[in-house]
């Protein structure tokens, strides 16, 4: 038998020994295009206000505030932001709550409330007139920075013999009594797919019924409330619903949308299309989440195939594609893996992919009790108001669009990829204009707080010939691990320390790495972390923004599409009417044939708390 003290001793000997240098270093290469002309597919011009957020409408005053006292973290959160580009990003106030908010002029709170007298149609997840709203509403949503580019959900269930009415009183409304925010389209209806179930239409009612409703709508909105204030038709956002991937027939998708009443008058009613989904959904998902899966790249591609498919269809309408509502876990996110750091570098990269298979814009949906919200806006579940680590991700993208309004994004392959780091490792190219601006390199595989030690080294060995000479800036989007909820720090900046979302300056260092005369230059990126090497100076230090070139972008179109289905941009700007209604692809991409999705599943879900009033339905990857 060993004696104790001789048990301790060791084990006091083994506890006070250093950790061993396990840290592994591997090597993958790349050699991206030093301009647009060899850079293979690029996304659209990304708009200022790319990078977005959706509010559920019953949680607008708790983003906002209310009765003239904003929200301050909401407000600086949504500044940083427009500091970096230019414009706010663009928030889609809507969702399920949408479709069951009344709108009284005669009501005088500033929040909603139950409406005392609802006789509306609804099973039990809620009736099309359970909430009532009021002017006050409009004053909190004007809380928001100015200029706030905002899509708009107008309740098109109710099915009342007032409904006609009141939908334009809702149109009236919204663009009448907010001064300060800026309302760019409206959204008739959220997720119509799911009206039968809902209990909102009877058996039978499909999409061509539906089509024909959105059209009386728009054409009354556009005759009643958008042709007296002078503004353009194109003011609509039709839905393509998340449904539309594995419904038999696929009713929703925009090849079938555009024999219905939707096309009304060639399109002119429509600004763009406005998808949703989310990566994963709670009870729906036919699995369970991990951080290790998220955080599989190649998990991301198969689940978006199908919207890949669909920005194509939007392209040959001439119309962009919005993904209005998006997530990585719906409805409300999960802890340990929706608000810690992994989810940071989750989203940075969906950003970025989603750009590249052209969609035109991307908003993150938000609840007040959500763990996938990149803030918490108010006191809740005893933790008080915070910044969130995806938030970071949000201001990555956007140092990246940058003031110019001229920023397109485009995929770089990976050769030599090491096996461990097989999808886990992503590298695009930002343009600005025709030449190269970052090179934004990522690294997925899992480091913890508890082993950062340990984590390894990728090192990304890239060759840049005709950029021989120049010198490239490192940002670093850091935490202390996958797992971090707190401290998460991007390009030396933390919102984080000021305890109110105005940035800090942690750390000023400026690192940079020269391209050898023969063209190459490495560049490391420790597991769980992701580096943006910008040219010739610190991205985001010589920032400005052209107002000239984003009058000129939103000009020619609100989220800066570009003209062709390959991504190239011709510089058109669209006509209001369809560009073409015909020549569609099956709706997958021509690379990702249907049988390399694995097994498809559709469920659905009604959540019925009033406050969790989320999509019902997920595409699985
Ligand atoms: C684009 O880059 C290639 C080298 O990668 C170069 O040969 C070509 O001249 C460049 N084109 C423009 C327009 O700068
Ligand atoms: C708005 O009203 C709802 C329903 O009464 C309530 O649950 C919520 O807390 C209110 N929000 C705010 C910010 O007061
Ligand atoms: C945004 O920029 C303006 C003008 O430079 C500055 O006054 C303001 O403090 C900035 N806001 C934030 C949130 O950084
Ligand atoms: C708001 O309306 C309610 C009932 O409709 C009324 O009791 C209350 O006095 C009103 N409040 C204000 C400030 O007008
Ligand atoms: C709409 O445009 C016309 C022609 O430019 C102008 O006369 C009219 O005042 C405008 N109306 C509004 C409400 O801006
Ligand atoms: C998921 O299902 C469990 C068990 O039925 C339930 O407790 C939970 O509230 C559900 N969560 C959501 C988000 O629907
Ligand atoms: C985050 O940083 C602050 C100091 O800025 C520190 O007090 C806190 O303990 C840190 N949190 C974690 C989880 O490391």
């Amino acid at each position: 038998m060993v004696p104790s003290f001789f048990v301790g001793a060791i084990l006091a000997l083994v506890a006070s020994r250093p950790t061993p240098a396990m840290a592994q270093t591997s090597y993958v290469s790349a050699s991206p295009a030093a301009n647009t002309t060899g850079a293979g597919t690029l996304s659209p011009i990304l708009s200022p206000s790319f990078a977005g957020m959706g509010i559920e409408p019953t949680n607008l005053i708790a983003y906002t505030g209310q009765g003239g006292q904003r929200n301050e973290l909401t407000y600086n959160l949504m500044m940083n932001l427009a500091n970096m580009t230019g414009v706010p990003p663009h928030l889609r106030i809507g969702g399920n709550a949408g479709d069951r908010m009344i709108y009284q002029e005669s009501y005088n709170g500033t929040n909603w409330s139950y409406n005392p007298s609802s006789v509306g149609v609804g099973n039990t997840g809620g009736k099309v007139d359970q909430y009532l709203f009021g002017p006050g509403y409009f004053a909190s949503m004007d809380l928001l920075p100015s200029d706030t580019p905002i899509t708009y959900g107008i309740n098109l269930a109710y099915t009342g013999s007032d409904s006609a009415q009141l939908i334009v009183n809702q149109a009236t409304a919204a663009l009448d009594q907010v001064k300060n925010v800026n309302i760019v389209g409206f959204e008739l209806g959220n997720e119509p797919d799911l009206w039968v179930q809902n209990g909102y239409r009877s058996q039978g009612w499909s999409v061509s019924n539906f089509g024909d409703e959105w059209a009386a709508a728009v054409q009354s909105v556009y005759n009643n409330v958008l042709a007296p204030r002078n503004k353009t038709s194109n003011f609509f956002e039709p839905p393509t619903t998340a449904t539309t991937a594995t419904s038999a027939g696929k009713p929703f998708r925009i090849a079938n949308l555009v024999s219905t009443g939707v096309a009304v008058d060639n399109g002119i009613y429509v600004a763009g299309w406005n998808q949703h989904d989310y990566y994963y959904y709670v009870n729906v998902s036919g699995y369970t989440l991990t951080l290790d899966r998220l955080l599989d790249l190649s998990t991301t591609v198969k689940q978006f195939t199908e919207w890949a498919g669909q920005a194509q269809q939007a392209l040959v309408t001439g119309k962009p594609y919005y993904l209005r509502e998006m997530g990585s876990a719906g409805p409300t996110g999960l802890q340990g893996i929706t608000n810690v750091f992994g989810n940071t570098l989750w989203s940075l990269n969906f950003f970025l992919y989603a750009a590249t298979v052209q969609v035109s814009s991307v908003q993150m949906h938000m609840t007040s009790e959500s763990y996938i919200a990149p803030w918490q806006p108010q006191n809740q579940a005893g933790f008080s108001a915070h910044v969130r680590t995806s938030y970071y991700a949000w201001a990555a993208v956007d140092q990246l669009i940058g003031g110019g309004c001229n920023t397109r994004v485009a995929s770089v392959d990976l050769n030599n990829v090491p096996s461990a780091y097989e999808n886990r490792v992503a590298l695009y190219a930002t343009y600005d204009g025709v030449n190269l601006d970052s090179l934004v390199m990522i690294n997925t595989k899992l480091a913890y707080e508890s082993s950062q030690s340990s984590a390894g080294n990728l090192v990304f060995s890239l060759s840049l010939r005709s950029l021989a000479g120049r010198t490239f800036h490192l940002s670093t989007l850091t935490a202390a691990g996958v797992d971090s909820t707190q401290n998460t720090t991007w390009n030396g900046i933390s919102y984080e320390v000021s305890g109110n979302g105005l940035p800090t300056v942690v750390d000023s260092s400026d690192n940079t790495v020269k391209v050898g005369q023969d063209g190459s230059f490495s560049v490391t990126v420790r597991d769980s972390q992701a580096v943006v090497a910008h040219i010739d100076n610190k991205l985001g230090s010589a920032n400005t923004i052209d107002r000239d070139a984003c009058d000129a972008l939103a000009k020619s179109i609100a989220e800066g599409q570009s003209a062709s289905p390959t991504g190239t941009s011709s510089g058109t700007t669209s006509a209001p009417t369809f560009r073409s209604t015909q020549g569609f692809q099956n709706g997958a991409r021509p690379a990702v044939g249907m049988s390399t999705l694995g097994p498809l599943l559709l469920a659905t879900l009604t959540v019925a708390a009033a406050a969790s009033i989320m999509p019902l339905v997920i595409l699985l990857p």
